[in-house]
Order: structure tokens, then C-alpha cells, then sequence
């Protein structure tokens, strides 16, 4: 493979990523400090918490990228950066970063979109895994993570039109919310799948919000349902102490049918969208997509209708500076260039409207 080498830098959320890729696709190096066991206490993100773990974070992280791919940052072609959507103060801590780097060794810097990033994820290939097929295009990708969700169409590369997306509540955030409910901790969303794969009984019915004639989510009824059928089994199990747990055969059950729910939606819509453009190929990314219930019915559904449906493994799915290598090489091959006073944009929507945006 051949192609620019661009050392990439993720910090919008809770995971400090940084990586080496060549071509946009071959994975030299990628590196990510997880703050999940930090923001576990506190059952979710606190971002000056998040923004301090990156400052703490960001040069062993760096470290060790350039020593995994056997490079040093004069080797790289440009350096890649995150700036936006995310937490600001998380983002002011990757942006300022590459920034410095790209400044003392004299490197292009590139500013990538997170949710780009995500969509890219789909190009990436391990350091040792043989040559694959690119994703055809057209193609429909849905992206399903903890702050977004949404189905886009891409005719071409870094060309974007938005077919759908969530008027409420992230797919991720409602694993999320429902995990806590649940009694699960956070992050909800491997721990419903971990509940759910033990589920025996596979009876309770989540309700789905198909919102008709679009191609938009909505989970926050979902959320609400989730809490009236928990409050419900409290009750079944005699529960009125408010610490106390349901049955792990009830969590399991209960976690399984709201899981279901949320694939069924999204695998039916992402399908229905597919055949509406007629798409060639089928991508799914961002955090949620690390789901193997979800993984398994787009995959058969796909498969159904000879759609090729490409999926990072889990860990290229969850947020990770590999993906920003990919989508900033891409970028950088289409001759966009940061400046040194490249800012911080936490509300950065996909389709910017020089890049395709119909
Ligand atoms: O893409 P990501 O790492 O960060 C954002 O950009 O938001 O996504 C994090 C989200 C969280 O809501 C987490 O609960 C969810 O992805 N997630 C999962 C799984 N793994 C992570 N949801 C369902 N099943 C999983 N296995
Ligand atoms: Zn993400």
C-alpha cells in the first residue's frame, strides 16, 4: 500500500486515540486510553473530567503510537485531528496538540470530522489483514454512537446527503440510559448486550417508533416504555427497596427485548433506505455498531438481498484516532489544509456545504 502516512489524534468524547495510517487504510499504529473506568464512577461523562484525562493522557498515548508503528513524527505526511462534533474542552485538547506537533515539524494539519471519521472506519484495514475491496458506492451508511444517529447517503468520496436521523435521543444514550435503569452501570450499551446474550426468557415486548414516511429515529419513548416495563417487573419481584436489583433472569429478559427494539428500527430503516437510493453497499459504524445483535440482523438482512455490508470490528467502531487517519487522508488528498488557528466546533454537522451537500 502506498499513500500518505498521517498520524491521527481523536479526543471529542472520553477516549484519547491516537494513530499511524497509510493510504487512509493500512493501520501502522492505533492507541487508545479508554476514560470508561473513570466516568464509570460517576455514571456518565463529566467533561472537565474528560478534558483533564485527555491533558493527562495525550503524550503516553502519543508515545506509544510512534513506537508501535516504528515512526517519528518527521516519517509522517500530515498530522489529523478531531475537531468536532464533541465536548470542547475535550476537542481544545487534541486540536491544540496537533496543532503544536504539526507546527514543530513542519506538517500540514488536517481537521477532521468525528462523524467522517466514523463513516471511514469502514476503509481501515489491520496492520496484518490481506487487501480488501473498498466499500462500493453509492452506498447508505448508518452511524449509531453515544452522541449521534443517522443514515447518509454517500455517492462519492467525502460527499454526504443526510437521509434520516435521530429527533431525540441517540441510539447509544438510550443503551445508555436503559443500562442505568437497568442497574447495569455505565456504559449501558455492552453491558445490555452482555445481559441480553444470557436472556432465556425472550417474552417482553419494547415498543418501536417507526415514524412513518422518514427515515428519522426516535428512542426517547422507547426510554420512557423501558422505565414503565422495569417499574412493572419491580413490582412482579416485590421490589420496594429503590437499591434493590432485579432478578438476573428479569434484567436479562427485559435487556434482550429492548435491544431488540432498537435493532429492529435501525436494521429496518438502514434496508429500506439501501433499496431507496439503490445502494451498493451497505456500511455501519460508531460506538452502537460494536452491538452483535445489531451487527448480526443487518448482516443477515443484508445478505438477503446480496447487499455487501461492511462493519469495522467492535474496537474501530467505538471512537479510536485510526478512523480520523482514514477520513483525514482523504481529506488531505483533496488538498484541504487547517490553519494554525483552527478552533474547537462541538455542534460541527456531517455535510459541510462545500463537500457535497445536495
Ligand atoms: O462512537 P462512540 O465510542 O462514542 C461517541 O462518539 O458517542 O459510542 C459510544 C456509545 C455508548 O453509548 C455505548 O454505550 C455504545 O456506544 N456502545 C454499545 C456497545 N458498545 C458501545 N452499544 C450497544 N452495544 C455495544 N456492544
Ligand atoms: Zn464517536
Amino acid at each position: 500500500m502506498s499513500g500518505p502516512l498521517v498520524l491521527a489524534i481523536e479526543s471529542s468524547c472520553d477516549e484519547t486515540g491516537i494513530a499511524v495510517v497509510e493510504g487512509g487504510r493500512r493501520i501502522h499504529s492505533n492507541v487508545v486510553a479508554s476514560q470508561t473506568a473513570l466516568h464509570a464512577a460517576t455514571g456518565g461523562i463529566v467533561p472537565e473530567v474528560a478534558a483533564r484525562a485527555h491533558l493527562r493522557w495525550i503524550v503516553p498515548v502519543l508515545d506509544e503510537a510512534l513506537a508501535d508503528a516504528g515512526v517519528t513524527p518527521r516519517d509522517v505526511d500530515a498530522v489529523a485531528v478531531t475537531y468536532g462534533p464533541g465536548l470542547a474542552g475535550s476537542l481544545l485538547v487534541g486540536i491544540n496538540f496537533a496543532k503544536a506537533l504539526a507546527l514543530v515539524h513542519d506538517r500540514p494539519l488536517i481537521g477532521v470530522n468525528h462523524l467522517e471519521g466514523h463513516l471511514y472506519a469502514a476503509w481501515l484495514l489491520d496492520p496484518d489483514e490481506p487487501e480488501k475491496a473498498e466499500p462500493v458506492f453509492p452506498l447508505v451508511a448508518l452511524i449509531v454512537s453515544g452522541g449521534h444517529t443517522f443514515l447518509v447517503e454517500m455517492t462519492d468520496h467525502l460527499t454526504y446527503r443526510l437521509l434520516g436521523q435521530t429527533v431525540d435521543d441517540a441510539a447509544g444514550e438510550a443503551f445508555d440510559k436503559v443500562g442505568r435503569l437497568l442497574g447495569l452501570g455505565y456504559p449501558g450499551g455492552p453491558a445490555i448486550q452482555r445481559a441480553a446474550e444470557a436472556a432465556v426468557r425472550r417474552d417482553a415486548v419494547f415498543p418501536r417508533a417507526w415514524l412513518p414516511g422518514t427515515f428519522d429515529f426516535s428512542f426517547s419513548g422507547l426510554k420512557t416504555a423501558a422505565r414503565r416495563i422495569v417499574d412493572g417487573a419491580r413490582r412482579t419481584e416485590g421490589l420496594d427497596d429503590p437499591e434493590a436489583t432485579l432478578s438476573a433472569a428479569t434484567t436479562a429478559e427485559l435487556a434482550f427485548g429492548f435491544q431488540e427494539s432498537v435493532a429492529d428500527v435501525l436494521v429496518t430503516k438502514a434496508i429500506r433506505a439501501a433499496e431507496e437510493v439503490g445502494a451498493r453497499s451497505i456500511v455501519l459504524g460508531g460506538g452502537v455498531a460494536a452491538n452483535s445483535a445489531l451487527r448480526q440482523r443487518l448482516a443477515s438482512e443484508a445478505d438477503a438481498r446480496g447487499l455487501p455490508l461492511i462493519v469495522p470490528r467492535p474496537g474501530l467502531c467505538t471512537d479510536n484516532g485510526a478512523m480520523i487517519g482514514a477520513a483525514g487522508a482523504r481529506r488531505f488528498a483533496a488538498g484541504e489544509r487547517a490553519g494554525l488557528d483552527l478552533d474547537a466546533r462541538p455542534s460541527l454537522p456531517l455535510a459541510r456545504p462545500a463537500v457535497g451537500a445536495r
